[in-house]
């Protein structure tokens, strides 16, 4: 008996590290899974590992940043799998690093489109389809950046906080449609997007494990494990909440 049986989850960004190797969980536990990306052939290869290990999955081309675009996934899901009950949001932009001074006008728009917007849209045309299938719940990530700093990112930090915000007044706002709304929120976790600022992810470690106490960084399937609680039935008195998962980066 899996964890998410008989449930349909969509997941944005699937063709990524967190976002990707949460679609295969949430797969193995039984859900029949949507996966969303700008990454088509990304995508596709998120399904055929959910497919190798005898789960049902679909890819979809999606950018978040666009409304007809979140809109059809949405309904793609619907077409496919007839319900949904399950909303990951994993996308976010990759921005130079550089002070609001430096930063073109552009890139912080850009941000705050696919990081922040994104999620208001995926969740503007997804809740309704949660809240007809009986309620659900819905997992925004985040960041640990979204509750401390470090420079020269002003419009990653400040969009996972208006993320970890947004989730909130959702939670809020759709309880009693039982729609739970929580975010999710990463330490240095090791996927693609850490490399583009080091050449190696030995680099990436020299410079980022001593900021986690726990020793080491995250892997993708440690955020699968807590985005699967979030999913779960077992969460069910959760909503509102942003879920930390830093090996301690938070805690210093
Ligand atoms: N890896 C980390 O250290 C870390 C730490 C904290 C938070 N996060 C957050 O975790 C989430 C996933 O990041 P990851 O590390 O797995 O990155 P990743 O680069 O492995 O995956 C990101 C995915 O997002 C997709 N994407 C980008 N723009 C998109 C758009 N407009 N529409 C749809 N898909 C789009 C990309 O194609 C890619 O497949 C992000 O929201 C990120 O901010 C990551």
């Amino acid at each position: 008996m899996g964890r998410l049986d008989g449930k349909v989850a969509l997941v944005t960004a699937a063709a990524g590290g967190i976002a990707g190797a949460s679609a295969r969980r949430f797969a193995a536990e039984g859900a029949s899974v949507l996966v969303c990306d700008i990454d088509l052939d990304g995508a596709e290869r998120t399904v055929a590992d959910i497919v190798a290990a005898g789960g049902t999955a679909r890819a979809r081309h999606c950018d978040v940043a666009d409304p007809e675009s979140t809109e059809g996934a949405v309904e793609a899901a619907i077409d496919a799998f007839g319900t949904i009950q399950i909303l990951m949001n994993g996308a976010a932009a990759r921005e130079p690093v550089a002070n609001v001074v430096d930063l073109p006008l552009a890139e912080w728009e850009r941000a705050m489109r696919i990081n922040l917007t994104g999620i208001f849209l995926m969740c503007k045309y997804g809740i309704p389809k949660i809240a007809a299938a009986g309620g659900g719940s819905v997992i925004n990530v985040a960041s640990q950046l979204g509750s401390v700093v470090v420079p020269n990112r002003p419009a990653y930090v400040t969009s996972k906080a208006a993320v970890i915000q947004l989730s909130r007044s959702m939670a809020l706002d759709f309880a009693k449609d039982n729609v739970r709304v929580n975010s999710l929120s990463p330490g240095a976790t090791e996927t693609g997007r850490l490399l583009e600022h080091y050449d190696t992810m030995e680099d990436v470690r020299r410079a980022l494990v001593p900021l986690h106490p726990i020793g080491r960084l995250g892997q993708p399937e440690d955020l699968a494990d807590a985005a699967l609680f979030l999913a779960s039935d077992e969460s069910a008195f959760v909503t509102g909440h942003d879920l930390i998962v830093d090996g301690g980066y938070t805690a210093v």
